[in-house]
């Protein structure tokens, strides 16, 4: 079977999901629409795909005149629900670079859209493709830690722009009509995603407090979130786009606690010292990072869900519930 996948948004990331695609021998991509037609024609050149579209309606263009299987989803973030909805009514599987909207209508509308419909639909969670979560869960699971009290996640770099260098000179993440959200929206949706999955659903988010202390921007560049578990157990988000790359886990239990350091240096603490025994613990202070690029294993399971009928996560529901968490932490900013 070979899919027929058009991309939107020749940009930093739109250039990884190509990447995850040309690597794929069930998909070809076979057309590119990108604002600025010059970097759609790049991006062709260099993937070797045939259909270039450019100029701001260059998504809807593509979505009307080629016959595709498949959506790759890479633009700035209010063009996301408009798109889904198109690709929904053209009922084409879908990939969505996170948020997959900015608002509870437009979260609304895709689902209304979406019920009775047969396509897949993946959340770009890149995150969970990471093998240590499914280690961590482990230990969770099989209660090693005893019952989870409490989770923190911070997650930070120098913010955008400052961490990557852009191909458009426009910088919409600051932009607050283009972008929906600050830090929360951009970094927390990953980390809400990956403690959905590894403690269970939220159940409330209790407080927020934010900045704005180092990017000229409406929105917040610094942010903590504190909230509840259906479980009970506390959760943290802290997230930072004006600090060094960043990103730790902690998860308390009742008889024991784990810190990782997922940043430039892999490290683990752990107590009681007695744990090292268990052998789901000896995993994780043993693991090994294989240097994998993420977004390409979540573009084979995508594929891959596609070729044999299924729906898997990170599907609608996880992005829906992540961008839920956003907007309940940001209507109590008043
Ligand atoms: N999953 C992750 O970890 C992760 C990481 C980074 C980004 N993202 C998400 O990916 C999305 C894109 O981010 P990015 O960093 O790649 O941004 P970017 O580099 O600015 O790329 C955005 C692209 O969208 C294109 N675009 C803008 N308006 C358009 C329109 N009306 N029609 C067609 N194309 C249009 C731009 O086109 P031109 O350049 O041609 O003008 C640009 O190439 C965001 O939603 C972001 O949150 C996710």
């Amino acid at each position: 079977m070979t899919l027929k996948v058009g991309l939107i948004g020749a940009g930093g990331f739109g250039t990884i999901h190509l990447l995850g695609y040309v690597r794929n021998p069930n998909c070809k991509l076979v057309a590119i629409a990108s604002r600025t037609e010059e970097h759609a024609r790049k991006a062709a050149e260099r993937f070797d795909i045939p259909n270039i579209y450019g100029g701001v309606d260059s998504w809807e263009r593509m979505i009307k005149n080629e016959e595709l299987d498949i959506i790759s989803i890479c633009t700035p973030n209010y063009l996301h629900a408009l798109t889904v909805l198109k690709a929904i009514d053209k009922n084409l599987h879908i990939l969505c670079e996170k948020p997959i909207a900015i608002s509870h209508k437009e979260l609304n509308e895709i689902e209304s859209k979406l019920k009775n419909k047969k396509l897949i639909f993946f959340t770009s969670f890149q995150k969970r493709y990471n093998p240590i979560f499914p280690l961590i869960k482990n230990v969770i699971d099989e209660m090693v830690l005893g019952k989870i009290i409490l989770v923190r996640y911070y997650f930070s770099h120098y913010g955008p722009y400052k961490s990557w260098k852009p191909l458009s000179k426009e910088k919409w993440f600051f932009d607050s009509e283009k972008a929906g959200g600050g830090v929360l929206l951009d970094l927390g949706v990953h980390c809400i995603d990956i403690l959905r999955y590894l403690i269970g659903e939220y159940d409330k988010v209790n407080g927020i407090n934010y900045n704005t202390s180092c990017i000229n921007m409406s929105y917040e560049d610094n942010c903590n979130v504190l909230f509840r578990f259906k479980n009970d157990a506390l959760g943290l988000i802290s997230v930072s786009w004006c600090n060094e790359p960043s990103e730790t886990i902690e998860v308390f239990g009742s008889k024991g606690y784990l810190k990782i350091d997922l940043g430039k240096k892999y490290s683990v603490s752990y107590g009681p010292r007695t744990i090292k025994r268990n052998e789901l613990i000896k995993k994780i202070i043993n693991y090994k990072r294989s240097g994998d690029i993420a977004q390409y294993h979540l573009i084979d399971h995508f594929i891959n869900c596609i070729v044999e009928n299924k729906q898997e996560s990170p599907n609608f529901e996880d992005g829906k519930r992540a961008v839920e968490f956003v907007l309940e932490a940001y209507s109590l900013k008043e």
